[in-house]
């Protein structure tokens, strides 16, 4: 099949590159003419592992190719997915304006009937606004010809996309065409092999279903880290706890670790979405609020702890970070906990030396060269000449520490564990003060 994506970013580039992977002729395009002169040269823009060079034997292969050009754009695919960014607007509302701009786009230039595909993620109602602009650019330019517009969100997580993409759990379409669900699973047949993953619903129920995942996900992370809070309380251990509740099948294991909080670009911007979405039908969204509410505390804990250790000055002091990223295997830092720490540290008047292994240049390009922030080559030299050491985020090269070491590093031996990497006890015989998230007397 000839298939169109709009939007080079995380998902728009994983569609597109799957998608030719798996056979199909793929043009993607992106108004940033740096950007796609560089995908031309299988130069990736993002750091995911494995796309680069999936990107680069399916150019290679013919399958794949760029362009800045609109009319060539829509004139390529008979499906046309849009996959721009929805960036939050200030009252936590998705902006829809790059969405309908290719909606607009696409009916100025097609020429005969398109299938458009919202892959963004999109606010309950936006398959509606995409039909009437496009219809609308058609009637302004005199023509009526046939399209149909379906939602089909996407469900991969950065750092592991491309296996989330080929080997998801399912694949929802909005819609209620026949036509439009012979040509979805057209495309999608290649990744729809083993068993049946295809879930056709409305159109309403399709671009909910996103929100909806994605808020349940954050619900566990933050009732998980409630729990930690009251374990810290309450002398309790919570990985002990959060094992014993993930045994339960109904539960499961699966996001339920307790942190500093989660980031990125999905469950921050969602929850707020959905809750914005809520207060439009008069709903008030007590949950949601409380999901982003303990979240938007979980991510100062970082520095409440550090803060607690130093007796609440940690003017002249040197933290060392480890880790960056909002997670690990990836370089964004979009929510990510690390900056809520670095921020409050700087306004305290510490100095941060931060190690991460992908995510240091993102960190310069959105701070700046400043005197209060020092990054440094690796996991070891963050520490020389550190009073503390917080770590922000779980990179496998962090697992492994000689507490001995670390302490003989740090001026004075403080170790605030945002992730629970390590053995609270282990960790504290070797010295060290040790401050988990819900570690029992970590407080
Ligand atoms: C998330 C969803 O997991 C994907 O299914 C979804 O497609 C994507 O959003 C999206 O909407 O595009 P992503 O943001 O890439 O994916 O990252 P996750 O791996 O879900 O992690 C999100 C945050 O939650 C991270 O900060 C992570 O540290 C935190 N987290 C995750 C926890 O604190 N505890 C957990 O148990 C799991």
């Amino acid at each position: 099949m000839k298939i169109t994506i709009f939007g080079t970013g995380y998902v728009g580039l994983v569609t597109g590159t799957c998608l030719a992977d798996a056979g199909h002729e793929v043009l993607c395009m992106d108004v940033d003419e740096n950007k796609i002169a560089r995908l031309k040269d299988g130069e990736i823009p993002i750091f995911e592992p494995g796309l680069e060079s999936m990107v680069k034997s399916n150019v290679a292969g013919g399958r794949l190719d760029f362009t800045t050009d609109p009319v060539a754009a829509v004139g390529f695919g008979q499906l046309q997915f849009i996959a721009v960014g929805t960036p939050p607007d200030e009252d936590g509302s998705a902006d829809l304006q790059y969405v309908l701009s290719v909606a607009d786009t696409i009916g100025r230039h097609m020429t005969d009937y398109k299938v458009i595909v919202d892959k963004s993620t999109v606010p309950v109602g936006t398959a509606d606004r995409v039909s009437q602009t496009v219809a609308a650019a058609l009637e302004g330019r005199g023509e009526s010809i046939e399209f149909d517009v379906c939602s089909n969100p996407e469900f991969l997580k950065e750092g592991a996309a491309i296996k989330d993409f080929t080997h998801g759990a399912r694949i929802i379409v909005g819609t209620e065409s026949e036509r439009v669900m012979r040509l979805m699973r057209e495309c999608y047949a290649p990744y729809n092999r083993h068993h049946e993953k295809m879930m056709f619903m409305d159109v309403r129920a399709a671009e909910l279903t996103k929100y909806a995942a994605n808020a349940m996900l954050a619900t566990k992370i933050s009732f998980m880290n409630e729990i930690a809070n009251l374990a810290e309380r309450l002398g309790a251990d919570v990985e002990q706890v959060r094992r014993g509740i993930g045994s339960d099948p109904r539960i499961g294991y699966s996001f339920i670790y307790p942190g500093c909080g989660y980031g990125g670009s999905c469950f921050p911007k969602d929850v707020q979405a959905l809750a914005h979405t809520a207060t439009e039908v008069d709903y008030q969204p007590e949950l949601l609020n409380a999901v982003e509410a303990v979240n938007f505390r979980q991510k100062k804990t970082l520095y409440t702890k550090l803060a607690q250790a130093f007796d609440g000055d940690l003017k002249g002091r040197t933290i060392a970070l480890w880790g960056l990223a909002f997670k690990p295997n990836t370089d964004d830092m979009r929510d990510a906990p690390s900056r809520t720490l670095m921020e409050a540290l700087w306004e305290a008047g510490a100095t941060v030396q931060a190690f991460d292994p992908e995510a240091m240049k993102e960190c310069r390009r959105i701070y700046g060269e400043r005197d209060d922030l020092v990054l440094v080559a690796d996991r070891v030299q963050a520490v020389k000449g550190a009073d503390a050491l917080v770590i922000c985020t779980e990179w496998k090269d962090f697992r492994i520490v000689d507490f001995d070491w670390l302490k003989r590093q740090l001026s004075t031996p403080v170790i605030v564990d945002g992730r629970n990497l390590f053995d609270p006890q282990a960790a504290k015989e070797a010295g060290l003060m040790y401050y988990g998230v819900g570690r029992g007397d970590s407080l």
